[in-house]
């Protein structure tokens, strides 16, 4: 018999790399954009996973060996050894229509679905919290000094209001948001924009710090807005440019997202922002309904390799 997992892909809203410094960020999932894995038993040696589109076919021998390289087969073999069963033997097909390294947090979807796998194979049903403090750990491998939003949202797939070493606050929104999702087509590594942020708030920390505080006070108004009943969109809108320059300052921005935010405000958009890492990958745009088409138009006009449309809201 086999057995399927997955999980989501996800979008910041607002507050992003602030997070990593303590401010508060929203994060949504897009359900519609997904990593699956089906699981077979099989009396093979090991646990083999096949991810077709990372071009990965890798065999987890000896779980008990901390010293794995790849980052799939350490996932697997860190949740064998926290289930303390190091001897599991199966196959996991991954498939995932996330791209990767663009700010939609393909790696902390990959690694929950991993660590599901896994634990199906060991016969354990993991809880959400449980999955969520393995996934962290993989985090830590992808990014160095990951804040916890990416795994958080991944996994349990609501909508969040997230600060580090706080208990996670799931949002309850009242209205839907229509989201466009715009890929630069540009691959970057959210560690290499972290370090970055992290090298001039060492070195200018006058100027940096209150770009990071402007960031929470944004994500905390965000947050009322998006509770509220009556939805207020052009505020939020007004908020995410607002939280893209202040993005500029700390300068995880790049012309491409630049191009792409300036194209949506534009042709109509509420607010635009970069989402995720920054400096390539994914920006969001807010728009109405009437503005759907004119915006991706816009955005593909401007160099979007691929946009998507979600709605976030109502849950
Ligand atoms: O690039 P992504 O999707 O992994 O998002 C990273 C979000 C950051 O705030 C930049 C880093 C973090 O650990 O929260």
């Amino acid at each position: 018999m086999s057995l399927a997992f997955s999980a989501p892909a996800k979008i910041i809203l607002f507050g992003e790399h602030a997070v990593v410094y303590g401010q508060p960020a929203i994060a949504v999932p897009v359900s519609s954009l997904r990593v699956r894995a089906v699981v077979h038993p099989a009396a093979s040696a090991g646990i083999l996973i096949r991810a077709r589109d990372l071009g990965q076919e890798i065999r987890v021998l000896d779980a008990a060996d901390p010293n794995e390289q790849s980052p799939l087969a350490w996932i697997a073999a860190y949740t064998a050894r926290a289930l303390e069963q190091p001897a599991l033997s199966g196959e996991i097909d991954l498939k995932s229509d996330i791209p990767l390294a663009s700010g939609l947090g393909s790696g902390a979807a990959i690694s929950a679905v991993l660590v599901r796998s896994v634990a199906a194979l060991g016969g354990v049903r993991l809880e959400d919290q449980a999955v969520n403090e393995l996934v962290y750990q993989s985090e830590k491998i992808y990014h160095g000094n990951p804040s916890g939003v990416d795994n958080t949202v991944v996994v349990f797939e609501r909508g969040l209001y997230f600060r580090r070493n706080y208990p996670h606050s799931f949002m309850t929104m009242r209205s839907n948001y229509r989201i466009l999702i715009a890929d630069t087509g540009i691959r970057a590594s959210t560690k290499i924009a972290v370090d970055g942020v992290r090298r001039l708030f060492e070195q200018d920390r006058d100027h940096i710090e209150p770009v990071i505080q402007e960031i929470g006070i944004i994500s905390a108004e965000a947050r009322e807005l998006l509770e509220s009943q009556t939805g207020q969109h052009p505020a939020l809108g007004a908020l995410m440019s607002r939280n893209h320059a202040l993005l500029q300052m700390l300068q995880v921005s790049s012309p491409e997202l630049d191009q792409l935010v300036d194209a949506a405000q534009n042709a109509g958009a509420f607010g635009a922002k970069l989402s995720g890492g920054g400096m390539g990958g994914n920006m969001i745009a807010l728009v109405d309904e009437a503005h759907i088409v004119p915006v991706s138009e816009a955005l593909k006009q401007a160099g979007a390799v691929r946009v998507i449309h979600t709605t976030v809201g109502e849950n």
